[in-house]
Parts: structure tokens; sequence; C-alpha cells
């Protein structure tokens, strides 16, 4: 394997093109820690597939690949293990009708402000949530479980079909979602969720005021102009699995997809549904804690291992990647555990990318290397070898800046990952041979 950086790459030339345009509006629908910037889904579709191909992505989180193959008129399969996520990534992707969601939007608003109406509507429970009353005011609470009522009325009371309703349903439930932070007392400038000094010093000098109403009703507006773009466009199929890339089959997609474009979660990174925890339990994807936990400890990369759980003699079937875990070893059996299941469970999703992927069909990876207790984990060119060993080769790699989005995760990041260092950009292709 050549394993080195290429300065003079041409796939990055094409990607630095594709920054210096605007990305499209409906990215910004929602936050999600650790999006991939929508340039680079939109440079490699561009430039390996046509319309009417399939593009893929095993961790497709927010669903920027999804966003970009649609409008780029590609069909998409996706795999997201946070349930949010996928539900965000399927709102995001769908083609709206913008006259009705107006219609609605101005319905909505009439009622949420007419007192009369909104004392009479029937309102749901408050969904569980871990110290609800740390998180959100209590007229918060009562104006989210208000909105939520409402557009189920308006929505439920138009001739749409009942599938249709649905899916006009879930448009508001994302946006409920998408302002939850907001409307709750954490800071929205943390990663994680938290109090932070700031907000207590606005608090105390009266400057926080918290309008649930009035920040659902400024979003639905905003946001429905959002998919203006997909107006005129092929319908394409987007499909997005909410499932476990690692475990799952996808034997049904065998030689269905001509590119995947992915960025996996890093080693021990951030914890991402930690991150989202209050929309969680908002649109209760999370009913209680052992929910949380469960779905923590089969997320890739993750750092939830009890004492008992750590096999202190896992390993990989590769001795460059043993010879780090085993220095890791002798420092720390935890992290060691955590790089070995990582790479192994990495190993797995390659496997079920080379089955889905056409001859020829290639891969764009976006990865950074990682310090795991001061020890450099080259998890980029480890991938590589585990890609080589699968029937993959290695067509180019090369370094991208770290951007600001970024930046801000870097500092979320966990006492096992001090640092995210450098941004590969790894493209493998199925070979023939195979
Ligand atoms: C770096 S993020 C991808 C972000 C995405 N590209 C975007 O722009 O929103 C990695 C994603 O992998 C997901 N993930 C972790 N383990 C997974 C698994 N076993 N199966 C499927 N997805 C998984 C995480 O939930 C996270 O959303």
């Amino acid at each position: 394997m050549n394993w080195k950086f290429n300065n003079e790459s041409k796939y990055k030339k094409v990607l630095d093109k594709a920054k210096e345009e605007k990305r499209a509006d409906i990215h910004s629908f929602h936050r999600y820690y650790g999006k991939l910037i929508p340039a680079i889904p939109r440079a490699y579709i561009e430039l390996f597939t046509k319309k009417g191909n399939t593009v893929a992505d095993l961790f497709s989180g927010s669903g920027t690949v999804a966003v970009e193959s649609k409008l780029l008129e590609r069909h998409f399969i996706g795999c997201e293990i946070n349930p949010l996520a996928s539900f965000i990534s399927n709102v995001k992707t769908h083609t709206y009708d913008i006259d009705l969601l107006n219609n609605f939007n101005k319905q909505i608003e009439i009622y949420l402000y007419d007192f009369e109406y909104t004392n009479r509507l029937k309102k749901g429970k408050v969904p569980f949530c871990v110290n609800l009353d740390h998180w959100f005011r209590k007229e918060v609470v009562d104006d989210l479980l208000i909105i939520k009522a409402t557009v189920n009325e308006v929505v439920s009371s138009s001739k749409l079909k009942k599938t249709d309703k649905q899916l006009y349903i879930e448009f508001y439930d994302a946006v409920i979602s998408s302002i939850i932070r907001n409307v709750s007392n954490a800071d929205p400038r943390h990663v994680f969720p938290g109090i932070s000094k700031r907000i207590r010093t606005l608090e105390a000098e009266g400057k926080i005021n918290k309008d649930a109403k009035k920040s659902f009703v400024h979003a639905i507006k905003k946001k429905t102009k959002y998919f203006a773009d997909y107006q005129n466009l092929e319908e394409t199929n987007i499909k997005i699995i909410n499932g476990d890339s690692v475990n799952d089959k996808f034997t049904k997609y065998k030689n269905s997809v001509d590119l995947f474009v992915t960025n996996p979660p890093y080693i021990s990174s951030v914890r991402y549904i930690e991150t989202m925890k209050l929309e969680m339990y908002w649109l209760e994807y999370l009913k209680n804690q052992t929910e949380y936990s469960n779905l923590a400890k089969i997320m890739v990369g993750n750092d939830k291992v009890a004492k008992k759980d750590i096999d202190n003699n896992l390993l990989t079937p590769y001795p460059e990647i043993n010879e780090k875990i085993q220095q890791l070893r002798e420092i720390d059996s935890k992290s060691a555990y955590i790089v070995a299941k990582y790479f192994n469970d990495m190993e797995k999703v390659i496997k079920n990318m080379h089955l889905m992927l056409k001859n020829n069909g290639k891969v764009v990876v976006k990865i950074s290397e990682s310090k795991i207790k001061k020890i450099k984990i080259d998890t980029g060119k480890f991938l590589t070898i585990i890609a080589e060993n699968n029937g993959f080769k290695l067509v180019d790699v090369f370094l991208d800046e770290i951007n600001e989005n970024r930046r801000s995760l870097t500092t979320a990041r966990n006492t096992y990952s001090d640092i995210i260092l450098n941004d590969n950009i790894i493209i493998w292709e199925k070979s023939e041979n195979e």
C-alpha cells in the first residue's frame, strides 16, 4: 500500500472548487455535531456518478450525503443508528408541497395565539425527560405541548390522505426538535447540554427570554423555504434505514451502489446521543435511561464500556493495528479494548460497503487521526489496510483543513481522544478482480 498524503491530488482540487459554492439552506434544518461539510458529497457525487445512479452512506447521521444526493438527482441508501438523526434526515429529504406547508403555517400561527382555542385544546402528556425542571421552564413545557397538539389538530383536520398527514406532522415534529435546545435552559453554544456560567449570568440580568411559540412560528416559516430547492427535481428514491451498519445485513442491496461518501465516527469520540439528548427525550426516541445507555453502547467507537466487559485479549487480524493496541494495553486496558473493538466493527462495515458496491464503485471516506492516551492512531491508514484486505484498492489520500464547525467539536472530545489531528480524505475503489 502506498500511504502518502498527496498534496497535488486532483481530487483535492475538485473539493476545493466545490467548497466555493453556496451550500443549500436545507443543511441548516437541524443542528447535528460532526456534520460533514456538504461540499464533500457534492464534489464526489458529481465527479464519480451520473443522474439516476445510487449513492450510499452507512453512517448517514443528519443526512448531509442524502440531501446532496437528492439535490443532484441520485438515489440514496443510508443507515444510521440514532433514531432521531435518521428521522431528521428522512424529513430533510422529503419533497413537501410548499403551498400546503404555508397554509398550515398560517393556521397554526393563528391558533397558537387564540387563547380560547388553546384553552380547550386536548394536550398530550409531558414526555419522559431526566430532570425535566432543570432543563425546561414550566411555561416552555406548556407551550411545547400546545404546539404539538395544535399541529396535530390542524394537520389531522385537513383533507390529506392519512399517510400524507403523517408526513406533514413529521415536518412539524422535526421543527419542534430543532428549537428544543434554544428553548431549553441549556447553553445553545455548548456541544453537550449544560447550564453554563454565561447563561446563569444572563438569567440573573433578566436577559433570557424563552418563548417557544415565537421560536416555533419563526422556525416553521424559515424552514418551509428551505424545501424550495427540491421543487423541480426529478424524483429519486431516498431510503434511510434506522439500523446498525455493523451487524445488520445489506444483501438486499448487493451490487447496487455506485458511490459511498461517508464519515465514520471517530474512536471514542463525541457521544453523539448525549449532544442530542434533550431533543431525543422530547420526541420520545428515548423513553427511559436504559434506552439511552443501550443506544450509547452499540454506537461504533463509543467509550461506554463497563469494566466487566473489557476483553483484554481482543486484537484485530492486522499486525500493524495490533501493535498500537498492545502499546495502549500497557497504559490503559479500556482504551486498548475500545480501539480494538472500533477496528473490528469498522471491518464489518467495510465488508458491507463492499457487498453493496458495484464493481469499480468508489468509497470516499473522511476521517481524522486520533490521539488516545497520547498514542497516535492513524485511523485512515488502518482503515485502508482493512479495506485493502477486503477487496478495495487505495486510489488517493490527501489532507483536508479542519473547518470551524469541527473545531468546536474538537474541544468537546472526551478524555480518551484528546485532539483531532488531521482530517484525511481517502478514496478507495472496489477492485475488478475481486
Ligand atoms: C460523523 S457522524 C456522521 C455525520 C453525517 N455525515 C452528517 O453529516 O450528519 C457518524 C454517525 O455514525 C452513527 N453511527 C454510530 N454507530 C453506528 C452504527 N453501528 N450503525 C449506524 N450508524 C452508526 C452515529 O450516530 C453518527 O451519526
